[in-house]
């Protein structure tokens, strides 16, 4: 086990006139090596919550544990906590200061204490992972577009080697090309190094495709921890919440309406389609297929509401007056202030 949330609660501004319960009592359990997708609305908790994995942000009450020790014992190793669970952080701009990309890049090994050959190797290597070549060594970090800058801040984290790779809504900002390259990077590293994987992410399909686990927050609670399959299934509940299931759960869900009888456990898009060509009799092509989130064979399916991930305990929603409308990337700029040790 590499992380564990015991009655996590974390409070803004406790005492003042503008306090603020950001997590309530969340309790969870991270294997090492599951690759994890953090949904939930803008405000439920999600940034405040992957900043306790690493120590930036302490627990008003409740206990961390990485790898068994509880962080907040006196005398823990924080620097050492931080180097081994590498956060990338919402906004990259929060996490680069250095004169140029490459020296940006070298910091987290510099700071590990490696040789300056090690470090540089490092760096070289991170950077190739994210995409950016030798031409964009020298340039200042704070003139390269959104989408850049959110690579050299990936490629600084990965730099350190760390254990656990959490990566906050690291999508945003990047064209359709660019966002299936780092994700499909970020998937390598899972695969071939084993390396713990959370995703925050707005975007169904990205969680629906890599995510083995699927963790809901609302309101500053857990409210799903299921595979994607299963959290899915309560797609009207996720609605009620601001968020939607990918948009093949729709289709598929429209055509068991006209009385088709595909499988509704279907969540992505390559799932579908060969659902549809065996549906009409045809074989789906060889060679392409289920990507990392579909590694477990569709079971077979409940109706909607009867098996429930939900760990809050609360019930299922009533269907009617259900909006769907998928959520924005994040609109809110949370205050930097707690986060300026980051590195
Ligand atoms: N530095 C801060 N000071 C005070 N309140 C904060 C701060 N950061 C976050 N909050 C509040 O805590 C709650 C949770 O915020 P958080 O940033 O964790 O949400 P989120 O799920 O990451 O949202 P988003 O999807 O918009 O990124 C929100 O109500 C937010 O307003
Ligand atoms: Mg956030």
């Amino acid at each position: 086990m590499s992380i564990k949330a015991v009655n996590l609660c974390h409070v803004y501004g406790q005492g003042t006139a503008l306090e603020q319960y950001a997590l309530k009592n969340v309790n969870l359990e991270i294997e090492d090596g599951q690759f994890i997708g953090l949904i939930g609305h803008t405000g439920s908790g999600k940034s405040t919550l992957i900043q306790h994995f690493n120590g930036l942000l302490r627990a008003t009450s409740g206990e961390l544990y990485y790898n068994g020790e509880n962080i907040y014992a006196p005398g823990y190793d924080m620097k050492k906590l931080r180097s081994k669970v590498g956060l990338v952080f919402q906004y990259p701009e929060h996490q680069l200061f250095e004169v140029d990309v490459f020296s940006d890049v070298c910091f987290g090994p510099r700071n590990q204490g490696l040789s300056e050959e090690e470090i540089r190797a490092r760096a070289v290597e991170a950077l190739e992972q994210v995409g950016l070549d030798e031409s964009y060594y020298r340039q200042s970090p704070f003139e390269l577009s959104g989408g850049q800058k959110r690579r050299v801040a990936i490629a600084g984290v990965l730099a350190m080697h760390p254990e656990v790779l959490i990566l906050d809504e690291p999508t945003a900002g990047l064209d359709p090309k660019g966002r299936d390259e780092i994700l499909g990077e970020i998937e390598k590293l899972h695969r071939e190094r084993h390396m713990t994987i959370i995703l925050v992410s707005h975007s169904m399909e990205d969680v629906a495709r890599y995510a083995d686990r699927l963790i809901v927050m609302n309101r500053g609670e857990k409210m799903f921890d299921d595979t994607p399959r299963n959290v899915f299934r309560h797609y009207k509940e996720l609605e009620a919440i601001g968020l939607a299931a990918p948009q093949v759960t729709y289709i598929v869900q429209a055509l068991r309406k006209e009385g088709i009888p595909i499988d509704d456990s279907l969540i992505t898009v390559e799932e579908a389609r060969d659902a549809i060509l065996r549906l009409v009799g045809k074989e789906p092509p060889a060679g392409d297929e289920l990507q990392a989130g579909e590694k477990a064979p569709a079971e077979s399916m409940p109706p909607v509401g009867e098996e429930s991930g939900r760990s809050d305990g609360a019930e299922a929603e009533d269907e009617s007056g259900a909006s769907g409308v998928p959520d924005a990337a994040g609109a809110e700029v949370s205050d930097s202030s707690e986060q300026e040790d980051r590195k």
